[in-house]
């Protein structure tokens, strides 16, 4: 778009021809105060607290709605912008409680701040406050009516962002005030998304209300560790404990976004039941013991097992540096080919027929995406905040594959419902007929944003399909998201299909665990005649050894039925494979270390610790210590110098180090073709926004949460699974 000129207090600017006045002033460092506009949310110019003097206009115009033209000649810092803005504030506050040394926003609370640097010292408003007592709309969600100002930032979030539209207004003037989608309560999926963007304390979170100050906390940047999406959560950590979760920092592959688990989901770190100490079975049942003496016990087993005997199972939410060290230490130390982890995607497929990679972010822009199976709203909540955000603000043509009616459907521009994917792939690919129940054809929501396009009628589902393939064949930039149900020969296909389109196909495939790309890049696959996860599980190896997992989850098993097989277990909690050990390891959670995690878009992050936990180990130091423990001459461990050995030995990771450094999400390459992976079963989790597998039974909030959802996740999970 061309460029306009124009002037603000003197100063000539420059900026693309449709730039909104405040943003063009924020690109010039100059401020104007807004309450209501925020940015890539539609426009409500509610506050009036961004009113500026524009020379010609008669009256003062609230730069959140005007666009820059040529020569417009603009003051944001005259004696009557003051006024207004002064005014502005005296009127919001009219009703205001003035509780801030008991309001849980006190101390990042924009009114604060702007009453601070804009407001008049008295106000000329004498009448008493109407006073409206607090409510709880959800486990998670408060509401304060006299502190709201209404700016609406969270009825649009809600219903723009999430496409959940669960607030919204009641009343008008002085009457008015936001409200719940269900009289007195919330039915939402409680993302917290419109606390976080609440400019006050209106909305105050269930989590965290009333435990400590903002200035009371160290904020670290970390993240999430439920699903791959890989979002940065702020931690806010008080004498080494995690009080809360929040997207205080928007610097993440995430942006203005998380989801319940991630905002919420953290207190499992501070449950009652996490493991403090070594427990070692005595007697018949688990004893705790010193860690000197439970290293040396497994040690001495082991040695005594012999070579090659045990079996090793690694974490699909353990660090790369440590899923890197566990290979290591099983060809190494151990020197065992049985090694494998609960694979939830088929990740080596991808990187051997995939030659482009789409990132988290190229999701936002995207012309075009391809969703084939998979419900991103449930499984993989910022895949689907982004589709949204690419939908809205980019006008990205959805095409939706999928045997169920998910929600995305709604911002489809050709959404095929179908009996199977893999049926569909076949076709796609020009073989056979399409296989399934009718299509369900376009839905509304792409009928209003693409009126152009006349929606064909057609009659049955092969022609329907041919359409829709017909359609994509033209499309020139694709990006393909992919389930994790689609494997093996059904996702070379599908591969096959999108390198055979006209333009570029980048592809992501979604894995569920937070590292669960890393746990398959980092090569925690079975070496020459190993055996796989199940093998090792229901086989007769002497030994195993699972660190961090918990695969008898997935494949029972008891301390009954394992007979004499030793099991040594590290977990944070006694998970149903912890409670058939022999010997239990008490490990750190994914906050309380630091290290790098790949999202499932093969994105590597930095984790920065937050919180700390007494008595547990992170699993690379007990990996280390163990080493030592069976002979090995391995030093103290450390995650920088793993780092750099991951970068020069694993494909694709040799990425540059000052970018992860400064916080960015660096995109891994493929790095060549995999052998790995091969003869393993997939189980991909399915986990939906209120669970979360192990690490989410072990959260209070989560499980209030969950409680009020259960029917609609039981919906949910028998139309995935
Ligand atoms: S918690 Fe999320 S889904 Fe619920 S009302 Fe707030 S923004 Fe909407
Ligand atoms: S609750 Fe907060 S975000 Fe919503 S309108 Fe009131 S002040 Fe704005
Ligand atoms: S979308 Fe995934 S990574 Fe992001 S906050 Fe939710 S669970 Fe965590
Ligand atoms: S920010 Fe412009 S009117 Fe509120």
């Amino acid at each position: 778009m061309a460029d306009v000129h124009f002037t603000v207090n003197g100063k000539a600017l420059t900026a693309p021809a449709g730039t909104l006045l405040i943003e063009a002033c924020k690109q010039a460092h100059i401020e104007v105060p807004s309450f209501c506009y925020y940015p890539n949310l539609s426009l409500q110019a509610a506050c009036r607290m961004c009113l500026v003097e524009i020379e010609k206009m008669p009256k003062l115009q609230t730069a959140c709605t005007v666009v820059v033209t040529e020569g417009m000649n603009v003051n944001t810092d005259s004696e009557t912008v003051h006024k207004a803005r002064k005014s502005a504030i005296e009127f919001i506050l009219t009703n205001h409680p003035l509780d801030c040394p008991v309001c849980d926003a006190g101390g990042e609370c924009e009114l604060q701040d702007m009453t601070f640097k804009y407001g008049a010292e008295k106000s000329r408003f004498v009448e008493p406050k109407r006073h409206r007592e607090e409510q709880q709309w959800s486990p998670v969600v408060y509401f304060d009516r006299p502190r709201c100002i209404l700016c609406y930032r969270c009825v649009r979030v809600c219903g723009e962002g999430m496409d959940v539209w669960a607030l919204g207004v009641s009343n008008r003037g002085i009457n008015a005030t936001i409200i719940p989608n269900h009289q007195d309560h919330l039915e939402c999926e409680e993302c917290g998304n419109c606390i976080d963007i609440c400019p006050v304390g209106a909305l105050t979170s269930g989590a965290y209300r009333y435990q400590t100050r903002p200035w009371e906390m160290e904020h670290v940047g970390a993240i999430c560790t439920f699903c791959g999406d890989g979002c940065k959560t702020t931690l806010g950590v008080r004498n080494d404990r995690v009080v809360r979760g929040d997207n205080r920092d928007k610097s993440g592959i995430n942006g203005d976004f998380l989801c319940v688990k991630g905002r919420y989901g953290l207190d499992f770190t501070q449950h009652k039941d996490r493991l403090t100490q070594p427990l070692l079975r005595m007697g018949g049942e688990l004893k705790p013991v010193s860690w000197a003496f439970a290293l040396q016990t497994i040690a001495e087993k082991w040695k005594e097992i012999g070579k090659g005997n045990v079996g090793v199972i690694g974490s699909t939410r353990a660090l790369n540096e440590e899923a890197y060290t566990l290979r290591k230490f099983a060809r190494e130390v151990l020197g065992t080919p049985h090694l494998d982890h609960h694979r939830t995607a088929d990740f080596p497929t991808l990187l051997s027929n995939a030659k482009s990679f789409a990132t988290m972010s190229d999701l936002k822009t995207a012309p075009v995406v391809l969703l084939v199976g998979g419900n991103p709203t449930d499984e993989h909540p910022l895949v689907a905040w982004n589709i949204r955000w690419g939908y809205r603000l980019h006008k990205t043509r959805l095409y939706v594959l999928n045997r169920n009616e998910i929600k995305l459907r709604r911002q489809a521009y050709r959404y095929a419902r179908v009996e199977s994917e893999a049926a569909a792939i076949q076709f796609l690919n020009g073989k056979g007929k399409a296989a399934g129940a009718p299509l369900t054809g376009v839905g509304e929501a792409s009928e209003k944003r693409w009126p152009q396009t006349p929606v064909s009628e057609p009659q049955t589902l092969d022609e329907s399909l041919q359409d829709f393939r017909a359609r994509l064949q033209q499309e020139q930039d694709v990006i393909m998201v992919i389930s994790p149900d689609i494997a093996g020969d059904d996702l070379r296909q599908l591969i096959a299909f999108g390198n055979g389109l006209s333009g570029t196909t980048r592809y992501m495939l979604l894995g569920d665990n937070s590292n669960s790309r890393g746990a398959s890049d980092m090569g925690l696959y079975p070496g020459e005649g190993g055996m796989n996860l199940e093998q090792m599980v229901n086989g007769s190896l002497p030994a195993l050894y699972v660190a961090g997992a918990n695969p008898f989850r997935l494949y029972p098993q008891t301390r009954d039925s394992l007979g004499q097989r030793f099991l040594v277990v590290q977990d944070l909690f006694l998970t149903e494979t912890a409670q058939a050990a022999d010997v239990v390891l008490p490990a750190l959670s994914a906050y309380e270390k630091s290290g790098t995690i790949t999202n499932t878009c093969g994105e590597l992050q930095l984790q920065r610790r937050g919180g700390g936990f007494e008595g547990a180990k992170s699993d690379l130091e007990i990996l280390y210590k163990l080493a030592i423990a069976m002979g090995a001459d391995w030093g103290a461990a450390n995650p920088e110098r793993t780092l750099q050995e991951i970068r020069q030995q694993v494909p694709g990771y040799n990425v540059s180090l000052a970018k992860l450094m400064s916080g960015e999400a660096v995109l891994t390459g493929a790095g060549g073709k995999r052998e790995e992976g091969k003869g393993g079963t997939l189980a991909p989790n399915h986990d939906t926004l209120f669970t979360a597998g192990t690490l989410g039974r072990y959260s209070a909030t989560l499980n209030q949460v969950l409680e009020r959802h259960l029917p609609d996740v039981t919906e949910a999970e028998e139309k995935t699974r």
